[in-house]
């Protein structure tokens, strides 16, 4: 029997999904079936097509649904914390939502939220993480974006993996970390003995930063040099009234077995008010203050002060709202962890970690703004508590495996912690290789933190090199950069002598302009031009000679 001629199926996967001509065959086949289609439809997207996808396909060596070919190298321009969100979202321009979805993340790849950036992106992608307002460093911002681009993704069809609206998904499922031991994740934190602290600033100082120290035994936690310890604070108290205060609500109104005040001093973040929070208000009160709530909850600023908007103040600038308690905290973000880089080294003590922590304060409005994570441990939890605790491994943060390399370390303010760490770890291991700390900070009579063990440091010749940067002793600011510049010609020599490069502390500023210094100094010295000085400082983070611990 000769069969009958049939019309050639429509072709629902577009010529550059990333599939291969017999895939292409297979999946139009699959699909045609699934949607009964006519001939003549709209092709799918790339990421309708990859959505689509049975769980488990393998198409070996072809890209990962969501990705294109030339993103198989991971590719990833804007993985730079100290870059701003919108160059992020220039640089995954035209990349699939999977990529655009890793841009808005922080790029700290800290852990904070569970994940790192392109685990959380890819976790969201595949409809397996709900909550887009896990982004500590990204804060609002990141939240904002997520937003708009999971809308694109509502557009598309849900993969066979989706997990149904009553699941609850964590990130220990999403990751399948091997990381359920007690301490080892923030999923399972453990508990430390918050043991001491003792501020580093003289009195006098414009600044207020603790050396706080920690008991692990017990906990099941161990540490290498590097690493940062994840916290999880609550509340003040006392905001917590404020807010049951302006809310005009009961104290202890239940809200899943608990009461509100107990939920709003260790469940939910009081920072800055959600968009989501703002959407709430619109819908219970009315004329001018419904449509500035939505613009808040839209993301703009009808009063120039939408910065300055933390929960209570949220309550009090839309004075009268009363919404439904539970309504309420739904409308508020989770209280996440916060991390700190270890400033201890666990061969001088394997059982303590210490850390150095500048506290957050800052008045607006007359009222005192607590950083939640940096004032609990300043004033609210003391010798003999316990608080709930998590080891977050370095992922590109640590000493050459060589011990005879040279180390060059720049931390201003509390960057100096990870290095503290680095140079007790190169003493108890008589590591041979020279070590040279880059510190600064606002004034040298106030602001010297760790000045007597330097001092020892230096005496017993583990510390080769100290060079300071007081911003605020005289008439100009200097900077750790201006002093890289003043001594280019010796940090050059090191770099040639096959030195690793670190940089901890601020990622807005400080660590973007000491990348530039350092451009500058290999153009000057190692005469280059400009290109190849860029050139040179990027294979230095690609092979992990130049390494960042930024926040
Ligand atoms: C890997 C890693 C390592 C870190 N290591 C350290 C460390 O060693 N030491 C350390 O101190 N921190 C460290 N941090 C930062 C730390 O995790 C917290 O982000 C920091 O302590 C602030 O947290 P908080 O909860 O106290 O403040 P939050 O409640 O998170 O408030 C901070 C927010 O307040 C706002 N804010 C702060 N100051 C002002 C101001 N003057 N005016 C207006 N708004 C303001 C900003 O929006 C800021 O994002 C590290 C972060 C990471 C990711
Ligand atoms: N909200 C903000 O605007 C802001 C600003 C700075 C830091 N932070 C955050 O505050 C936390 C703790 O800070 P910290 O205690 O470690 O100290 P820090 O505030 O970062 O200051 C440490 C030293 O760095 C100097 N500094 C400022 N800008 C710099 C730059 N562009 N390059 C090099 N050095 C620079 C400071 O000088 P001067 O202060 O005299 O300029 C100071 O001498 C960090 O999380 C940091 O990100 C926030």
């Amino acid at each position: 029997m000769i069969s009958s001629p049939r019309a050639p199926l429509p072709s629902l996967i577009p010529e550059t999904a990333p599939f291969s001509a017999e895939q292409r065959v297979w999946l139009n086949g699959l699909f045609a079936g699934l949607l009964a289609l006519e001939p003549g439809v709209t092709p799918l997207s790339p990421e309708q097509a990859a959505a689509l996808l049975p769980d488990g396909l393998d198409f070996g060596a072809t890209a990962l649904p969501g990705q294109d070919s030339q993103e198989q190298d991971d590719d990833a321009p804007w993985h730079d914390p100290a870059m701003a969100l919108t160059e992020r979202m220039k640089l995954a321009e035209g990349r699939p939502l999977r990529r655009r979805l890793m841009a808005a993340m922080g790029q700290q790849d800290c852990g904070q939220c569970g994940y790192n950036c392109q685990d959380y992106s890819d976790a969201i992608f595949s409809q397996k993480e709900e909550r887009l307002n896990l982004c500590v460093p990204g804060g609002k911002e990141t939240a904002r974006m997520l937003k708009a681009l999971h809308q694109e993704l509502g557009n598309l069809p849900a993969p066979a993996t989706a997990k149904t609206p009553t699941e609850t998904p964590t990130p220990a499922d999403a990751t399948a970390a091997p990381a359920a031991a007690p301490g080892r994740s923030r999923e399972h934190p453990a508990e430390a003995l918050f043991l001491s602290r003792t501020r580093l600033n003289k009195p006098g100082s414009g600044k207020e930063t603790w050396h706080i120290e920690f008991d692990l035994t017990g906990t099941g936690i161990d540490y290498a040099v590097g690493d940062a310890f994840g916290l999880f604070p609550t509340n003040d108290p006392a905001l917590a009234d404020a807010v049951i205060a302006a809310l005009a609500a009961p104290a202890k109104f239940p809200i899943g077995g608990r009461t509100l005040r107990e939920v709003l001093i260790d469940g939910v973040s009081l920072g800055a008010a959600p968009d989501i929070l703002f959407q709430l208000f619109s819908y219970i009160t009315g004329g001018d203050r419904r449509q500035k709530a939505k613009a808040l909850a839209a993301g703009e600023d009808p009063d120039g002060d939408a910065a300055m908007l933390d929960v209570l103040a949220a309550i009090e600038k839309f004075s009268g709202v009363r919404p439904d308690p539970e309504a309420f905290i739904e409308a508020l973000d989770p209280l996440q962890p916060r991390l700190y880089s270890i400033a201890s080294s666990p061969r001088v003590e394997p059982k303590k970690i210490a850390l150095t922590v500048d506290t957050v304060r800052y008045p607006i409005n007359g009222r005192t703004r607590l950083g939640v994570a940096s004032s609990y441990l300043a004033d609210r939890v003391g010798p003999g508590d316990r608080i709930k605790a998590y080891l977050q491994k370095a992922q590109h943060f640590g000493l050459p495996a060589d011990p005879s390399l040279p180390i060059i370390m720049i931390g201003p303010g509390t960057g100096i912690a990870p290095f503290r760490a680095f140079l007790y770890e190169r003493m108890a291991t008589k590591a041979p290789g020279r070590n040279w700390l880059f510190f600064g900070h606002q004034r040298s009579n106030y602001d010297f933190f760790y000045e007597d063990e330097l001092a020892g440091m230096k005496a017993a010749r583990v510390l080769n090199r100290l060079t300071l940067a007081w911003s605020r002793d005289g008439e100009q600011k200097i900077y750790v950069q201006d002093r890289m510049r003043e001594v280019g010609r010796d940090l050059w020599a090191w770099l040639a002598e096959g030195a690793h490069i670190y940089v901890c502390g601020d990622a807005k500023h400080m660590a973007r302009d000491v990348e530039r210094a350092l451009i500058d100094v290999v153009a000057t010295f190692g005469v280059r031009s400009t290109n190849e000085a860029v050139a040179f400082v990027t294979d230095l983070k690609k092979s992990g000679r130049y390494q960042q611990d930024v926040y």
